[in-house]
C-alpha cells in the first residue's frame, strides 16, 4: 500500500523535477535540456543542447547551435558564439585572484572582486577536461584539445593543445572525423 502511494506521488511530479532553470533565464526555441542542469542568469540560444550536470551561471551567454557536454562549468563573464562545441568538465575561470575574505576577514561579496571576460568565438570546439583561464579569447573554428589549460588567446583555425596550451598546427582542415 504504502509503495503504490510512493509510485502514484512520484508519477505527479513535472518531467523537470530534476532541472534548475531560474524564471530569469533567457532560453531560445529548440533548446535541448538533460537533467541535473542548473542555470541562472544566463542566455542559451536556439536548438543548443546542454549535457547533465552543467552549470551556467548569470551573465553567461551561450550562442545558437552549440553543444554543451555533461558536467561543465560555465561561469559569469563566459561569452560563447554560435555553433561551439563544449566537452565534459570543461571548467571556465573569472577571476584570477581568487580570496575567500576580505583584507576584513568577511567573507568576499560581489563588490569585493570584478568578473574578467573569457570569450569563445563561432564554431570553436574545446575537448573535455579543459580549464580555460580567464580574459582570454579562442578564435574561430579553433580547437582545444583535451585536458589543456589555456592561458592565453587561441589563433582563430589553430590546434592547441597541453599545460599551458601551445599551437600544435594552425588549421583544423586535418583530420576532422566526419
Ligand atoms: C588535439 C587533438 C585535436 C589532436 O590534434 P592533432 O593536430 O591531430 O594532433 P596529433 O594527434 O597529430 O598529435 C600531435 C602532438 O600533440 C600531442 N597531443 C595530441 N592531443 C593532445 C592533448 N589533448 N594534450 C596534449 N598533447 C596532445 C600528441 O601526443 C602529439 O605529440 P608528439 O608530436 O610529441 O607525438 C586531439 O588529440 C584532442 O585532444 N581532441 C579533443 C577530443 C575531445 O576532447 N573531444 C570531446 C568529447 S568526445
Amino acid at each position: 500500500m504504502e509503495r503504490e502511494k510512493t509510485e502514484a506521488k512520484s508519477m505527479e511530479r513535472p518531467k523537470d523535477q530534476y532541472l534548475s532553470i531560474a524564471p530569469d533565464v533567457k532560453l531560445g526555441d529548440g533548446v535541448r535540456l538533460s537533467k541535473f542542469i542548473n542555470l541562472y542568469g544566463c542566455e542559451v540560444g536556439d536548438e543548443t543542447k546542454i549535457g547533465a550536470f552543467v552549470e551556467i551561471q548569470k551573465n553567461a551567454k551561450v550562442g545558437k547551435r552549440c553543444k554543451v557536454s555533461s558536467h561543465t562549468f560555465i561561469c559569469e563573464g563566459v561569452e560563447i558564439e554560435d555553433n561551439v562545441f563544449i566537452g565534459h568538465s570543461v571548467t571556465f575561470i573569472n577571476d584570477s585572484y581568487p580570496r575567500a575574505t576580505t583584507g576584513e576577514g568577511a567573507l568576499q561579496t560581489e563588490a569585493d572582486w570584478k568578473v574578467e571576460v573569457t570569450r569563445v568565438k563561432r564554431g570553436a570546439s574545446i575537448g573535455s577536461g579543459s580549464t580555460i583561464l580567464s580574459q582570454v579569447t579562442i578564435g574561430e573554428n579553433a580547437l582545444v584539445g583535451a585536458g589543456s589549460v589555456v592561458t592565453k588567446d587561441v589563433p582563430a583555425n589553430s590546434v592547441v593543445a597541453g599545460n599551458p596550451a601551445r599551437v600544435l598546427r594552425t588549421n583544423t582542415d586535418k583530420k576532422v572525423n566526419r
